[in-house]
C-alpha cells in the first residue's frame, strides 16, 4: 500500500494528468486494466469499468455478486461518512441515496449508485489537502479490512455544465471491489443569479436547487453512520422521483416491509432475487479507522 501511495504522489508531482490517476500507478492486484478508458474521450477523467457502469475497472475485472455487493456498499457509504467527518468535511447525500434514507435510513437494496455532495469550498479542500489518499479500516467479519481512496477529478475548477463528460468531481473508492462513491459540487449558478435568482445552484449534472432547499442541513443517521440531510428533502425527493417514489412499496423487485422497516426480494418478482438482504444484515457493523489520517501533500 505504500508503494501506491508513493506512485500517487510521483503522478500528481508530474503535473496535470489527462485521465483519472493511470492503471499502473494505482493497481493492487489486477494485471489487466478493465477501466474501459479505452473507449473514452481523452477530456473524460473518471472512466466506468468496461463490465459495469458502477465499477472502477481499475480495481476490479468483475462485477461483485448481489448477496457481496450490498454489504460493500454500505461499508463505502460509512467509511465515506465516517472519514469526511473527521476530516471536518461537509457533505450530503442526494439522489436515489437520499430516497433510500427516506425509507429506513438504509441504502436501497437493488440500487449500485451512491450520490453524495459538497460546496465548492469544501471540494476546494479535498483537492488540495486529500486527493488520492488512501484510508484503511477494519471492517467486522472481513480480514485484512479494506482500503479507500479520495480521487479528486482537475477538471474540478471547470464550472461550466458544459463539460459535460467531467461531472463527476470526485469519488471514494473501494479499492477491494471497484466500487465507488460519486462526489459532486454543488455551485453557485452564476447565470441564475444574475437573473435575479439570488440562491441558485447548480451542479454540473445540470441538477439545480435553491440555497434554501438544501441548506440549513439537517443531521440523521444513514446506515448507523451520522449523516447530514438536505432541509427540503421530501420536496427534492419529490421533483426528482414524483410523489409515488415515497408511496408504492412494490418496486425493483422488492416489497416494504412495514413492520422490520426493510425493502425485502418479492418473491412474485419475475426476475428472481437472492436472499441477499437477509445475508447483509447478518454481517452488519460499523468500519473503524485503522490507518490515523495524513495529508497528502508535504510542505
Ligand atoms: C489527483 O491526483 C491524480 C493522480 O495523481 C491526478 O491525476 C489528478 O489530476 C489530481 N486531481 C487534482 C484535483 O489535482
Amino acid at each position: 500500500m505504500r508503494l501506491l501511495r508513493l506512485s500517487a504522489l510521483l503522478t500528481a508531482a508530474s503535473g496535470l494528468v489527462r485521465g483519472d490517476a493511470d492503471f499502473m500507478s494505482v493497481r493492487t492486484s489486477l494485471a489487466k486494466d478493465y477501466s474501459g478508458k479505452g473507449g473514452d474521450p481523452g477530456e473524460k477523467y473518471f472512466h466506468e469499468s468496461t463490465f459495469h457502469p458502477h465499477y472502477d475497472g481499475r480495481f476490479a475485472s468483475e462485477a461483485l455478486p448481489e448477496t457481496e455487493s450490498l454489504p460493500h456498499l454500505t461499508a463505502l457509504m460509512q467509511t465515506y461518512l465516517s472519514t469526511m467527518a473527521d476530516l471536518g468535511a461537509e457533505t450530503w447525500i442526494m439522489h436515489g441515496t437520499l430516497l433510500g434514507w427516506w425509507w429506513n435510513q438504509k441504502i436501497l437494496p437493488w440500487d449500485s449508485d451512491l450520490d453524495v455532495q459538497v460546496s465548492e469550498p469544501t471540494m476546494h479542500f479535498l483537492a488540495e489537502y486529500y486527493n488520492m489518499t488512501e484510508h484503511h479500516f477494519n471492517l467486522p467479519g472481513v480480514k485484512g479490512g479494506r482500503t479507500y481512496m479520495l480521487e479528486v477529478n482537475p477538471h474540478y475548477t471547470i464550472r461550466s455544465t458544459h463539460d459535460v463528460l467531467n461531472v463527476i468531481d470526485a469519488r471514494w473508492i473501494d479499492t477491494s471491489s471497484g466500487l465507488f462513491i460519486d462526489i459532486t459540487t454543488v455551485r453557485a449558478n452564476d447565470e441564475a443569479r444574475q437573473r435575479g435568482r439570488l440562491g441558485a445552484l447548480i451542479c454540473k449534472d445540470k441538477h439545480q436547487y435553491d440555497e434554501t432547499d438544501i441548506f440549513p442541513l439537517r443531521d440523521s443517521l444513514f446506515e448507523g453512520v451520522i449523516v447530514k440531510i438536505p432541509y427540503e428533502y421530501t420536496k427534492l425527493l419529490e421533483e426528482e422521483y414524483g410523489r409515488k417514489a415515497l408511496t408504492v412499496t412494490n418496486f425493483e423487485g422488492h416489497i416494504w416491509n412495514e413492520e422490520t422497516k426493510l425493502w425485502v426480494p418479492d418473491p412474485d418478482a419475475k426476475k428472481p432475487f437472492s436472499k441477499r438482504s437477509r445475508i447483509f444484515r447478518a454481517t452488519e457493523g460499523i468500519p473503524t479507522r485503522s490507518t490515523p489520517l495524513s495529508h497528502r501533500i508535504e510542505r
